[in-house]
């Protein structure tokens, strides 16, 4: 039995100063003025802002690729998740190409042991066979609500556009969402192609070998096959400011459209990947991160809501793992940590200059994902909801560094960053964690 007092308590539709919020047997009981505490344990959240625990929806907990394994595990991942306000996770099974994806489901859980936060898993669709569309209803009765698919990745994992559509069919048929890493597999081929035989091979060329065009041309052609089967379609991870301009058209037309990006796109430029090979291998990520400009376009998108969420893509490597690459950018194992930092990032980065609302805030960081993923219970703090809960201190400045940070990572993307809030308190099932 907990109450939360004094703090001012948000929800995507309305923010409340000196409200509290009482919580009993790990849901949310009442929220309101003056609430009296019956024995209930009393946590101040006196000039705090108090949020709906985050959900992230996109991370990669021990994904194992190229011989080895992304270096956060369920357990320091979700640990890190925690610390940092972030309460529910919604992670990957990516079947190998053929493989059953129930066979897929029982291998990859397994593989979560001690996993602190809530977790779900969006399940790949990485090729298509006659049994594809039963075992996609088979998931769906597991409770997995949506499907990853990727354009890129196409040696190992990606499909093409008549796979993809058979996946939109089903998943308008079942009522499913298909979700998508938007970037031309083929032209990414080809241009890695082309600097490899120019001896273009450390980490500044990776970002040349994957511009943003072929991520808007990814996310067009898929629009344009959902809105032929009309269907919804879900963009994962967008580094692109011309991805919001194509959904903003197809939107336009009474297509279902939603958008994804992470804080590396909004917060970080291009210029990252101009120094040495380990500092600049830690960005070399699918996307990689944009020249100047996409990030201003892609805060406003933000704040006019064109933006739906805001996950992570969690998947850090550590400097040993990176330096597999260093001879050759191409294999460097893709992907960077964010997991922790995701929430006080937005927070001070946008709530505390006033881009986006905390209402905004609520819906990027748990309440559209929890509506979209059809999470129940989540994203809002309401009675009868989950009492999943994040108080943030604007007081109190955070510093992000490799050497504190709880993600299981030796480098950090946001390496100094000076942030100007704290997580104070964090609950979940309505417990301190
Ligand atoms: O570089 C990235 N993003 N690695 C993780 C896998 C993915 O594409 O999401
Ligand atoms: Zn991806
Ligand atoms: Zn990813």
């Amino acid at each position: 039995m907990l109450i939360i007092k004094n703090g001012t308590v948000v929800n995507v539709d309305q923010q409340i100063t000196n409200c509290d919020i009482k919580i009993e047997k790990g849901k949310i009981v009442e929220v309101g003025q003056n609430l009296k505490s019956q024995g209930h344990r009393e946590i101040d959240a006196t000039a705090c802002m108090v949020y709906p625990g985050g959900i992230d929806p996109h991370v990669h907990l021990h994904l194992e690729v190229s011989g080895t394994a992304s270096s956060d595990d369920f357990e320091t991942g979700s640990l890190a998740a925690l610390s940092g306000g972030t309460t529910s996770l919604i992670d990957f099974v990516t079947p190998n190409r053929g493989q059953s994806m129930l066979d897929a489901l029982f291998k990859r859980e397994k593989q979560v042991k001690n996993c602190r936060t809530s977790l779900r898993f969006h399940m790949g669709v990485t090729s298509w066979n006659d049994k594809s569309f039963d075992e996609m209803k088979a998931c769906m009765q597991k409770g997995i609500m949506s499907f990853k698919t990727f354009f890129a990745y196409l040696q190992t994992i990606g499909i093409g556009d008549r796979e993809f559509l058979k996946a939109l069919k089903a998943s308008k048929e079942l009522g499913a969402l298909i979700t998508l890493h938007a970037e031309n597999g083929e032209l990414v081929e080809y241009r890695r192609e082309l600097l490899k035989n120019e001896g273009k091979l450390s980490p500044r060329f990776h970002p040349l070998s994957r511009p943003s065009e072929v991520e808007d041309e990814a996310a067009a052609r898929a629009m344009l096959m959902a809105e032929a089967v009309g269907c919804p379609l879900y963009i994962v991870h967008t580094s692109s400011a011309g991805v919001i301009e194509v959904a903003q058209k197809f939107r336009a037309r009474g297509n279902k459209v939603f958008i994804e990006t992470c804080p590396q796109y909004l917060f970080l430029d291009d210029s990252v990947y101009e120094q040495d090979f380990i500092e600049s291998a830690a960005f070399v990520m699918s996307p990689p991160i944009r020249p100047k400009g996409h990030q201003e376009k892609l805060i406003e998108a933000m704040g006019q809501g064109l933006i739906d969420t805001v996950g992570t893509d969690h998947c850090p490597f550590s400097a040993a793992q990176k330096k597999v690459g260093e001879n050759d950018f191409t294999i460097i194992p893709n992907g960077a940590g964010g997991i922790e930092h995701r929430l006080l990032l937005l927070h001070s980065e946008l709530v505390q200059t006033g881009k986006i609302t905390p209402k905004q805030f609520v819906a990027q960081t748990s309440y559209n994902t929890a509506q979209i993923f059809k999470w129940k219970g989540k994203g809002e703090l309401r009675p009868g909801f989950d009492a999943d809960i994040v108080v943030v201190d604007p007081q109190v400045k955070t510093i992000i560094t490799a050497q504190t940070q709880m993600q299981k990572n030796d480098q950090s993307i946001f390496e100094g960053k000076v942030l100007n809030a704290q997580v104070r308190t964090v609950i979940l099932n309505g417990e301190v964690v």
